[in-house]
């Protein structure tokens, strides 16, 4: 007799009944994966100005087939402009809601305000977006278990490897101290530098690369890992926020140094890291010593590094985006939703 999966598990459980926020890169990833809408009973994608009900198998198709081109989800001719989350929450009770949409650091709407109500109305979020976890990580606990609405956010920090799990795992241990590599776009500037560009050639290859944030200060001024760093620390019960996180920029250190140090056998890599023993949540540039895990950091991969009781440590490296790897990542989180014995 063939051994039952997890997957086959799950498909025999009811299917939930869904909504996607965002048809961008993840959003898009997300509708060509056959698992999103064979897991869930799918009711409609929305963007910042409207959207689609997916009642209807050919526009199912229809939705598939722009998410592999650059269309919006305004230029499929069922996009009903105004369409909005009170078109669905009533439906959506019991159900979740998948997030993908851009970070809002600076005043944290309406990414805070959208989870809240979901989990208020006892809809269950599953997200890539990370702000309102870097801006009201205790907020949003708290409404989760007020409601009992599962919270996944595997995909906010490192998508393609479970930092956040290793940081549950972990909960309740004596942590000394956090030090990670959690930006791809300033590990590629910084290797491109090592190369011997300059900063400005390297942000334009960057930017060629499409790994830039559309405002890049989110990842030359920290804020990205910053924002990473808030989410690891409050899974471990560190209650902070993303601007208690002091930034120093990458580019406070000049190309000289960054080549002078690798003759040197060191590295500089742009660190975030947290000593639990009265110190300050920082994101900095920092010089690596050749040995240590974080050194060998590269490209698309990140590291963090745990630093236990009795000078022990536990180090996971892996590889982070691509919007691709984000989407699967998201269902890591519904198969968690719909089978974890809780
Ligand atoms: N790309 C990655 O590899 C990756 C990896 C991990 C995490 N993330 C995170 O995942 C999220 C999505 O990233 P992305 O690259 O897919 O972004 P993106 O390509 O900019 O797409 C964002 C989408 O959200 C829509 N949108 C904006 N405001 C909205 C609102 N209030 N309600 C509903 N839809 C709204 C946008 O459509 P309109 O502007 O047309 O409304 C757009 O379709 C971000 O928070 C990002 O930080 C991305």
């Amino acid at each position: 007799m063939r051994k039952q999966s997890v997957i086959d598990m799950v498909n025999e459980h009811h299917r939930p009944p869904s909504l996607l926020l965002g048809f961008g890169n993840v959003g898009k990833e997300l509708v060509l994966l056959d698992d999103f809408w064979n897991m869930t009973e799918v009711l409609g994608i929305l963007s910042s100005s409207g959207g689609v009900k997916t009642n209807r198998k050919e526009r199912v198709e229809a939705i598939r087939e722009a998410a592999k081109t650059s269309a919006k989800l305004s230029d499929l001719p069922f996009f009903q402009k105004g369409l909005s989350l009170s078109d669905f929450i009533d439906e959506l009770s019991g159900g979740v809601a998948f997030i993908t949409i851009p970070p809002s650091y600076y005043s944290g709407e309406p990414n805070i305000s959208l989870v809240l109500n979901f989990l208020k109305n006892g809809i269950s979020i599953i997200t890539a977006d990370k702000t309102p976890f870097a801006l009201a990580y205790s907020k949003v606990i708290e409404a989760s278990r007020s409601s009992k609405a599962f919270i996944g956010y595997r995909a906010t920090v490192a998508a393609g490897t479970p930092f956040t799990d290793l940081a549950k795992g972990l909960r309740g241990r004596s942590i000394t101290s956090i030090k990670s590599v959690l930006n791809a776009t300033t590990n590629f500037l910084l290797s491109k530098v090592e190369e011997g560009k300059s900063w400005e050639e390297s942000l334009e290859l960057a930017r060629k690369e499409k790994l830039l944030e559309p405002d890049p200060r989110i990842d030359v001024e920290g804020i990205d890992s910053a924002a990473k760093l808030t989410i690891i620390s409050n899974t471990l019960g560190k209650g902070i926020s993303l601007w208690d996180v002091r930034r120093t920029p990458l580019f406070s250190i000049n190309e000289e140094m960054v080549r002078r140090a690798l003759k040197e056998g060191k590295r500089y890599k742009y660190i975030a890291s947290y000593s639990f023993d009265g110190g300050n949540p920082t994101v900095s540039p920092q010089l690596i010593q050749r040995g240590n895990p974080l050194y060998d950091v590269r490209g698309n991969y990140n590291g963090i590094l745990f630093e236990l009781e009795g000078s022990e440590h536990i180090y996971l490296e892996g590889p982070a985006g691509p919007a691709w790897r984000t989407a699967r990542v998201m269902i890591t989180d519904l198969i968690e939703m719909l089978y974890s014995p809780r």
